[in-house]
């Protein structure tokens, strides 16, 4: 089956060498030339370095090469049985590009969006034949981060869903289903790992340096969190922040932080700009941490709680399955562990203890704890 995909960013030429690395014939369209001579270039400088490496043969290489085309036209999409768009992050851009994409393609071709924000059921609601659309969101860099959430929309018909989840899994990529929700599962899952980081910050309990080394030194994560948002970006990161927030209605769960607000507007963005929460010029010092082991647990402690709040509503609001959700985390992010298998080695009543805590303590929406969480730390019924 030959596989089209639409922009040729940094998602859409992720896309586009995994699935010609899977053996399918790609067509890349991009509006600009030299964005797509610019993912040619850079396709072939990974790939010779996988040669170099020995991971792959040159015969391979040359294979993954030639099965791509580099277009700027949509009619060349013609042939395809699967589209993926991955252009700019905008409603009113989405809809009219898919509009004029089913003029295109044959009747039976799957239009995918990999939109990490906008719902599905919008982006599809401008076709004549609504059950061919499907989010298939990969993340960056799709060729080696190993999970795909999968999101059928309200329109979507099973036979799609279930033909795009066969394909995708093929592709050798971690798939997990979920519905079509503000942030999907990742990026509302993740929320407190910045959030409530912020929160602690902005409350004066620790500064960065202190809250990335309790996350990674106790908490076992790869990255704290200012050091991840300094190299997202943290006009990036608001900006999710931001929408998820909007999407929910509000929930002041999911309430941005002024201090990645202001991060931002100064142009303090992370590592792009040389200088996010710490800064990244030559020769400067890094912060060291305050090793205080019972202030850090306490940090770690209150942060996991949070995000295993957030993994228990996902269930709860069945937006996806308690499996799928620690995959998701663990596949997508690098999370060390599951958050719920997490949970049920900390013991679900001393998590729900921690969050009732903190819901007297401050009186905030923010902590109440989830329905799920409380039942089965009540009924002593576990999830796996
Ligand atoms: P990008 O800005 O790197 O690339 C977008 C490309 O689309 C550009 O090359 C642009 O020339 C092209 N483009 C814009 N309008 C077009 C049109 N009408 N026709 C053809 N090409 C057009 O963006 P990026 O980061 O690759 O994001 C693309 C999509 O993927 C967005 O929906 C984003 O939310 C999503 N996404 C981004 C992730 C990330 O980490 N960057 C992760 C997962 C999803």
């Amino acid at each position: 089956m030959k596989v089209g995909v639409l922009g040729a960013g940094t998602m859409g030429a992720g896309i586009a060498q995994v699935a010609s690395q899977s053996g399918h014939k790609v067509v890349l369209v991009d509006l600009n030339m030299e964005v797509l001579d610019k993912a040619k270039a850079s396709l072939k400088k990974v790939l010779d370095r996988l040669v170099e490496k020995e991971k792959i043969t040159r015969e391979k290489a040359t294979e993954i090469e030639s099965n791509i085309t580099y277009s700027t036209k949509t009619s060349d999409f013609a042939p395809c049985g699967l589209v993926i768009e991955a252009i700019v992050e905008n409603i009113a851009v989405k809809h009219k590009v898919f509009a004029e994409l089913e003029g295109i393609v044959s009747n039976d071709c799957i239009l995918a969006s990999n939109t990490s924000s906008l719902s599905i059921a919008s982006i599809g609601s401008v076709l004549k034949n609504p059950s061919r659309i499907i989010g298939i969101h990969f993340f960056n860099p799709a060729p080696l981060m190993p999970l795909v959430e999968i999101i059928p929309a309200v329109q979507t018909e099973n036979h799609v869903l279930t033909q795009t989840k066969n394909l995708i899994d093929s592709w050798k990529k971690v798939t997990v289903l979920c519905k079509d929700t503000p942030g999907f599962i990742v990026n509302r899952v993740a929320r407190p790992f910045y959030g409530e980081a912020l929160r602690i910050y902005e409350e004066g309990i620790a500064d960065f340096a202190t809250i990335d080394w309790a996350m990674t030194e106790l908490g076992g994560f790869k990255m704290g969190p200012f050091t991840l948002m300094d190299y997202i970006g943290n006009d990036v990161n608001y900006a999710v922040t931001e929408s998820v927030f909007a999407a929910f209605y509000y929930d002041p769960r999911f309430k941005p932080s002024f201090t990645q607000r202001r991060h931002a507007e100064a142009g303090f963005l992370g590592r792009k700009s040389g200088r996010g929460y710490y800064n990244y010029a030559e020769g400067v010092a890094q912060p060291e941490p305050t090793k205080d082991t019972a202030l850090g647990e306490q940090i770690k402690d209150r942060i996991l709680a949070m995000l295993i709040n957030e993994a228990f509503d996902a269930v709860f609001m069945q937006v996806a399955s308690a499996e799928d959700v620690d995959k998701a985390m663990t596949k997508g992010v690098n999370y060390p562990k599951g958050l719920l298998v997490w949970a049920q080695e900390i013991g679900y009543s001393k998590v729900l203890n921690q969050l009732e805590a903190l819901f007297v303590e401050y009186g905030e929406d923010r902590y109440r704890p989830n329905p799920l969480l409380k039942r089965m730390a009540a009924s002593g019924a576990t999830f796996f």
